[in-house]
């Protein structure tokens, strides 16, 4: 147990990263306030943690919303040490020609408004306490790249994770750290299309063979609100199993990475010099 005692508001925490990280935090010794959207999905996951979680219902692209539940980790548990920016949907799909803008806008305030709104008000408590605090805002391997997820969602994410580095900027004198995690592809029911589609994309796309799991990115999480990464911030930690450490894969359509082959050697271009190639271990 690194942190006593230590007080998280986590938004979105019903479900998926979202509530696995409830548990994790828990789990070390901590409270949270739990604010969701879903006010059954909510009240169900908070009920067997006891007096160690509050929930509060709270839309996160509300203002009022956002500073009562910050409002409610004060009054109840007495501080606020941390934010977990992670409540989010899939938002606005289709093609850009299509796209409705009251979707596109629905979209950006859920997941940026909402990240913005829980740092000034988690920001806000932290300075006046004196203690500083960690705000960890969940972008998305999609915010770096096409590919991953529908063009709003792709580009709010993009905005959350350089968010964080100018957050990070800010409030860093104030002792308040400011991450990103970005996940890859975790099983939540945000993905919607069950175990078995996800680890058909993952044979496709990941190399690390396993699925990621909710807690595989509260892990993160925890460690990034903790002490321990005391000296971390305006970073963003990618947990997607390799998946775009792996790149574009332009060698698999030039026929395949040689080594996988057996073979190795040196190509030596256009030098006119001959390359080297050799069959199996030395
Ligand atoms: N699952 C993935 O593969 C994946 C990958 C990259 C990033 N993410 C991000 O991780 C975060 C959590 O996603 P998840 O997969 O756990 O999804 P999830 O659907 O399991 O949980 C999201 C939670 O956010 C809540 N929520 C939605 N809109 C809200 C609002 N306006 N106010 C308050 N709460 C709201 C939902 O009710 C739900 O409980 C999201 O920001 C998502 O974009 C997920």
């Amino acid at each position: 147990m690194t942190d006593v005692q230590r007080v998280t508001l986590v938004t979105g925490g019903a479900s998926g990263i979202g509530l696995a990280t409830v548990r994790r935090l828990v789990a070390d010794g901590g409270k949270v306030v739990l604010a969701d959207y879903n006010a059954d999905t909510g009240a169900v996951a908070a009920e067997p943690f006891g007096d160690g979680v509050r929930f509060v219902r709270a839309d996160v692209a509300q203002e009022a919303d956002v500073e009562a539940a910050v409002a409610v980790a004060v009054e109840e548990f007495g501080r606020l040490d941390c934010v977990v920016n992670n409540a989010g949907v899939g938002g606005a799909f289709g093609r850009i020609t299509d796209i409705d803008v009251d979707e596109w806008d629905y979209t950006f305030a859920v997941l940026v408004r909402g990240v913005f709104l829980g740092t000034k008000h988690g920001a806000r408590a932290m300075r006046s306490s004196g203690r500083g605090g960690s705000i960890v805002n969940i972008g998305s391997v999609a915010g770096s790249s096409a590919g991953a997820g529908p063009q709003a969602y792709s580009a709010a994410k993009a905005a959350v994770i350089n968010f964080g580095r100018v957050a990070a900027a800010e409030l860093g004198p104030d002792r308040i750290r400011v991450n990103t995690v970005s996940p890859g592809l975790i099983v939540t029911p945000l993905v919607g299309a069950g175990e078995a589609t996800a680890a058909a994309v993952m044979a496709q796309a990941q190399p690390w063979p396993d699925l990621g799991r909710p807690e595989d990115v509260a892990e993160v999480i925890a460690f990034l609100a903790s002490d321990a990464a005391r000296f971390v911030t305006g970073e963003e930690v990618t947990v997607d199993g390799g998946l775009t450490a792996a790149g574009p894969r332009m060698h698999a359509a030039y026929g395949g990475d040689p080594g996988r082959r057996g073979l190795s050697g040196v190509n030596r271009g256009t030098t006119g010099e001959p390359p080297t190639v050799r069959r199996g271990p030395e």
